[in-house]
């Protein structure tokens, strides 16, 4: 298939998934039937491509749900669906008194993807006048937001912001979370999975993970999502270096278009103070000498949770370790992630026991992370390792279709594309990798 064919199908499943009415775009019909907060920021950078109106409209229904205080919620239920549990019933946005009024939403966030979306969209659409406006129009609801991340997640005012949720994190049911999952003992809650009606339940979380994801949101519904509450009790608070480098890069592109927008010292000053300590910090407490790699970082209970994962290598795309470290996490990355046999990078450490190459964050290539690794290995100038990984996107996207997460294993004969199929991130990401 060639590239231009490749990107029409692309184009396809981005349009199929949007929904004309309320200005969004599903992560996937069935499974994801509502507006997801990162997958929104990455879906934005596609469409950027070829429909500026679209990826303008998709932040926006985003951004029109953001609470009072800055937060920006991680789903959106714009629209009533059936298809997916928990769905506002359960999650009772509105509990917390600066909540939005105007839509029902989680009370938890995802990855702080906007800020270098939002560049990423000016860099990417020709009408920079046009662009630049819309970006005045929204910039400050995105620096709000990081607002509300220093001012109530970073209890010890250290420059890192926790998440209180797996599903904070985007790699919902890694294996990283398994230690933390020792120390809580939730009920057996009674639910009907729907996700397992849609995909085998053999690439999704178990019952019993989902009895943990519950009881989390339960105790922070206990306390109308205060978050002073749940950095005080929550049994799961972590300092994840993905969610912490997405937050590093988008307060660098603030940085950026502030400074095109102009007039902007206040908040370009402090921003950088932001980024000092956040970045100091980082290397302090992230980096794991023995393993060679950044970890996540258990808040609760006070260490590092010594896994690797692909969030371990996304620091680069965020310009945070020196040279030197960059060196250091590539040859950790190859080393344990990059045999000729596999397609980059699986998502956990293909070496340790908990790996599982079928079953969603335990293990599978997604290429969400793909594509910051590209761009975060080609600004270090890692070139051939770089093109590997575009290039291994590209393929395992030729060989089984938009799927949501990948089978590393290259020896697999069977169907290895996994989760939801026509997924929107895979599609808006392979449009960028092969545009760029
Ligand atoms: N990805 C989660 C799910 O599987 C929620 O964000 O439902």
């Amino acid at each position: 298939m060639t590239n231009n064919d490749l990107i029409k199908k692309a184009e396809t499943v981005l349009n199929n998934n949007f929904k004309e009415d309320k200005g969004f775009t599903i992560p996937c019909e069935g499974l994801y039937p509502f507006q997801w907060n990162w997958d929104s920021g990455f879906i934005a950078v596609g469409f950027a491509h070829y429909d500026a109106n679209k990826a303008k409209r998709e932040v926006e229904a985003l951004l029109s749900a953001q609470w009072e205080n800055g937060f920006i919620p991680h789903i959106i239920f714009h629209n009533d669906s059936d298809t997916y549990f928990p769905g506002p019933e359960f999650h009772q946005s509105k509990l917390h008194p600066l909540a939005s009024k105007s839509h029902r939403t989680t009370g938890m966030t995802q990855p702080p993807v906007l800020g270098f979306v939002l560049k990423e969209m000016y860099d990417i659409i020709e009408d920079k006048a046009d662009i630049l406006n819309f970006i005045k129009q929204n910039i400050d609801k995105v620096f709000n937001n990081h607002q509300h991340f220093y001012t109530h997640r970073d209890p010890n005012q250290e420059g890192l912001v926790f998440i209180y949720h797996n599903w904070e994190s985007g790699t919902d049911n890694s294996p990283i979370w398994d230690d933390i999952w020792g120390t809580m003992d939730p009920p057996n809650y009674k639910f009907e999975r729907r996700d397992t009606t849609h995909v085998d339940a053999a690439q999704r979380p178990t019952n019993r993970e989902y009895d943990y994801y519950l009881h989390l949101i339960e105790i922070a519904k206990a306390h109308n999502y205060d978050e002073a509450k749940i950095a005080e009790l929550s049994p799961f608070l972590v300092q994840d270096p993905l969610f912490n480098a997405m937050l590093i890069k988008s307060n660098a592109a603030l940085i950026e278009l502030y400074e095109l927008i102009g007039d902007s010292e206040d908040k370009i000053k402090t921003l950088r103070q932001w980024q000092k300590k956040a970045i100091t910090r980082f290397n302090e407490k992230l980096f794991n000498e023995k393993l060679g790699a950044y970890v996540h970082y258990d808040l609760r209970n006070e260490k590092q949770i010594e896994f690797l994962s692909s969030s371990s290598f996304a620091p680069i795309f965020a310009d945070i370790p020196n040279e030197e470290r960059a060196e250091i996490i590539v040859k950790t990355m190859m080393d344990k992630f990059g045999s000729e046999d596999r397609y980059l990078c699986a998502s956990f450490d293909p070496s340790s026991d908990r790996f599982n190459p079928k079953k969603y964050w335990r293990g599978p290539v997604w290429i969400n992370l793909n594509w910051l690794l590209f761009k975060g290995l080609k600004s270090y100038g890692f070139y051939d390792i770089a093109n590997r990984v575009k290039d291994d996107s590209v393929q395992l996207i030729e060989r089984y279709g938009f799927y949501e997460y990948f089978d590393s294993r290259k020896s697999v004969k069977e169907n290895a594309g996994y989760g939801g199929n026509n997924f929107s991130w895979s599609a808006a990401l392979l449009i960028d990798l092969l545009k760029c």
